[in-house]
């Protein structure tokens, strides 16, 4: 991941620019990385868009081909980014990253980066994923909207260089990704728990407009968040459930 890396000045968003390569049949081995100093229509997840100081962080996607994974378990793609992603912070800012449910990148209780998958399904074969990646590092002022964003420099008091982070996390991302591939799913799926934010603690939640508090206690193989309450294990997709504050 990352030897074939593309660094444009300026983009729309790096995943939609992977995406249009790929529509127009450019020639792209898989752990392309293509990089960004600057988006003008970065995307998030839930149609958010993604605002990031041009120069001051990581914006960047990776193209993957993961074609051994079946459809059903698509969410484990997920799980080894992250896991890669985490490995990777956790190297330059030590132990208290974590992970919100499904792919969020978190430091104590504040969003230092997210993720943003998307998968291009041919019959029954994820031919392409593109795997987004956006990290705050030295910006330092956000917009009202992002209130609880943090960035490497907030935590470390001082400029990281984003060629560094990137290499690092391409690396993690890559040993990873590499055992998703081979099979060797467990011990992913175990430090992804592990570090899954919230995990085991009483929370208050929403779903079909109706809030209650519930205790997250896994995620199931198909990526649903499994949160017990009222000694019931009830499973969400990410469009039925809101963490409330
Ligand atoms: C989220 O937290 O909602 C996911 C954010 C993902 C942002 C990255 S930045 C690089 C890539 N290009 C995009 O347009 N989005 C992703």
């Amino acid at each position: 991941v990352g030897q074939n890396l593309v660094s444009l000045t300026e983009v729309d968003s790096t995943n939609n620019f992977l995406k249009q390569s790929l529509a127009n049949s450019t020639p792209l081995i898989e752990g392309t990385v293509i990089m960004a100093e600057s988006q003008y229509a970065g995307r998030g997840q839930r149609q958010n868009q993604w605002h990031s100081q041009p120069g001051k962080n990581l914006t960047f996607s990776i193209l993957l081909k993961p074609t051994f994974l079946p459809l059903n378990r698509q969410f484990n793609l997920n799980v080894a980014i992250s896991v890669g992603i985490i490995k990777a912070i956790e190297k330059v800012l030590g132990p208290n990253a974590k992970i919100k449910w499904p792919n969020d990148i978190y430091f104590g209780s504040n969003k230092l980066g997210g993720v943003l998958i998307e998968n291009m399904v041919q019959g029954s074969q994820i031919k392409n994923a593109i795997v987004g990646i956006g990290i705050n590092v030295n910006q330092t002022i956000f917009e009202d909207g992002a209130a609880n964003a943090i960035s490497v420099k907030q935590i470390l008091h001082k400029d990281y260089e984003l060629k560094a982070l990137l290499a690092e996390i391409c690396n993690e991302v890559e040993v990873a990704y590499l055992m998703l591939r081979s099979e060797n799913f467990e011990p992913l799926q175990a430090f992804y728990l592990q570090k899954l934010y919230w995990l085991n603690e009483l929370r208050p939640f929403a779903a079909n407009g109706i809030t209650f508090n519930g205790i997250i206690k896994d995620v199931n193989p198909n990526g649903l968040l499994c949160i017990e309450t009222n000694n019931e294990l009830i499973q969400y997709n990410f469009k039925e459930i809101e963490f409330l504050n």
